[in-house]
C-alpha cells in the first residue's frame, strides 16, 4: 500500500541534527534521490495520484522542487514551470516575500508561466513553516491559476505550516511525516 511505500522512503531520508543552523534536523532527501528505486517509487505515487486528474502544468518551487517536479511533469505529458528564487527569472515577473525555517526569501514567477483557470500542482520536497509553499501559492493565484493541490515529500507538522496551508484553503499531499 501507498502507507507501506512511504514507511520505506521514510528510511531513505538522512536526517542532520543542527544543521544549516543549531536546533534544526535537517530532512535531507539526497540518499533517497540517489538510490534508483526510492527516486522511483517517490515519483510514482505522484503519478498514480495525479494521472487520472486533468492537470495542466506542474508547478516546481526553486530548488529541490524541481528535482521532483520536472520529472513528474515529464511522466504526466504536461509542462513544468520553475518558481524561482529573487533575481533568476529573466522575462517579466510577479515577486512574493516569505519567511522559511531558517530565514526569510523572495520568489517569482514569469507572468506568462500559466493562464487563468490552469489546473496546477504545485510541488515542493518538504514543508516547515509553510512560507515557501503559501508563497508559490499565492504567485499562482496573482496568475489566476486554479491550483489543485500542494504535493510534498515531507511535512513537518509541529511547524504548522500544512495547517496553515489547509487553512488557506490548499489542499496538502505529503508522502511522509515526522513528529
Ligand atoms: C527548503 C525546502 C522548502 C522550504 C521549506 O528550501 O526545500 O522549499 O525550505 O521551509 P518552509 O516551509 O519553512 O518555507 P530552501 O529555501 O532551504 O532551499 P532549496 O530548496 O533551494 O534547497
Ligand atoms: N527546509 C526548512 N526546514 C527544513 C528541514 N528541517 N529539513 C530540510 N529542509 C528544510
Ligand atoms: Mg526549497
Amino acid at each position: 500500500s501507498n502507507l507501506d511505500y512511504a514507511s520505506y522512503l521514510k528510511g531513505w531520508i538522512r536526517t542532520v541534527p543542527n544543521w544549516p543552523s543549531q536546533g534544526v534536523m535537517f530532512r535531507d532527501i539526497t540518499p533517497l534521490l540517489q538510490n534508483p528505486k526510492t527516486f522511483r517509487m517517490l515519483i510514482d505515487i505522484y503519478v498514480h495520484r495525479y494521472m487520472l486528474e486533468e492537470v495542466d502544468l506542474i508547478a516546481g518551487l526553486d530548488a529541490r522542487g524541481f528535482i521532483i517536479g520536472s520529472v513528474l511533469a515529464y511522466e504526466l505529458n504536461v509542462g513544468f514551470v520553475p518558481i524561482r528564487k529573487k533575481g533568476k527569472l529573466p522575462f517579466t515577473t510577479v515577486a512574493e516575500e516569505y519567511e522559511l525555517e531558517y530565514g526569510n526569501a523572495t520568489v517569482e514567477i514569469h507572468t506568462d508561466a500559466c493562464k487563468a483557470g490552469d489546473r496546477v500542482i504545485l510541488i515542493d520536497d518538504l514543508i516547515a513553516t509553510g512560507g515557501t509553499m503559501m508563497a508559490g501559492y499565492n504567485l499562482l493565484k496573482k496568475l489566476g491559476a486554479n491550483v489543485l493541490e500542494a504535493a510534498t515529500i515531507i511535512e513537518l507538522p509541529e511547524l504548522g505550516g500544512g495547517q496553515l496551508i489547509r487553512d488557506a484553503g490548499l489542499d496538502v499531499f505529503t508522502v511522509c511525516s515526522y513528529d
